[in-house]
């Protein structure tokens, strides 16, 4: 599978794709670890526009098998890795470590020497297998729901 995994540079048109992914993992992944009610206010993006612009605003990639748009991820130029979104079909597959690796040379291209990320219960494991530690658990609100997750950073050079 692994070598059917393409990654590449978001464009303006993967909006949907991403928007859709985001979704679809949320509810079918993340619903594990949370409770309806918590999926429910997570999974929903009210503003398309500002969700297009934000996913442009920064270097992110798509991670695609045979052409049809899988996973994406991004880095703001503080070293924030903000998406890591797999769709359900493909979860186990590598698509997130291929992500993390074209995330970690942008970040090596920048000189970065740490990223961070706020990683879902869901995603924490991925996050330590690939070599980033807990800082603190923290609780953020979601439209009136409160939802655990884990501010993580991983340390180069
Ligand atoms: C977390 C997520 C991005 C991982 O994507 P993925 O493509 O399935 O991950 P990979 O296949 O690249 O896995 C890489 C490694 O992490 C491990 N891993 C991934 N998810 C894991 C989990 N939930 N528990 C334990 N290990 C996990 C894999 O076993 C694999 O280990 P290996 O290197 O020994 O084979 C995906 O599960 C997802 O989209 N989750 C729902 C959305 C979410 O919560 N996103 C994060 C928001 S902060």
């Amino acid at each position: 599978m692994n070598d059917r995994i393409l990654i590449r540079p978001y464009v303006a048109g993967d909006a949907d794709a991403t928007i859709e992914i985001f979704l679809r993992a949320i509810r079918e992944v993340s619903s594990k670890d949370y409770s309806i009610a918590q999926i429910e206010a997570w999974a929903k993006v009210a503003d398309r526009g500002l969700w297009a612009e934000r996913r442009i605003s920064r270097p992110a990639w798509i991670a695609e098998i045979d052409g049809e748009p899988v996973g994406f991820s991004d880095l703001t130029g503080d070293g924030c890795l903000d998406m890591m979104f797999v769709h359900p079909e493909f979860q186990g597959c590598g698509v997130a470590s291929r992500l993390l690796y074209r995330v970690e040379e942008e970040a090596s291209k920048l000189g970065l020497k740490r990223i961070h990320t706020e990683a879902s219960r869901t995603a924490r494991p991925f996050f330590e297998r690939k070599g980033f530690r807990v800082i603190t658990e923290q609780i953020v609100e979601k439209r009136g729901q409160y939802l655990e997750n884990f501010l993580m950073e991983k340390l180069y050079g």
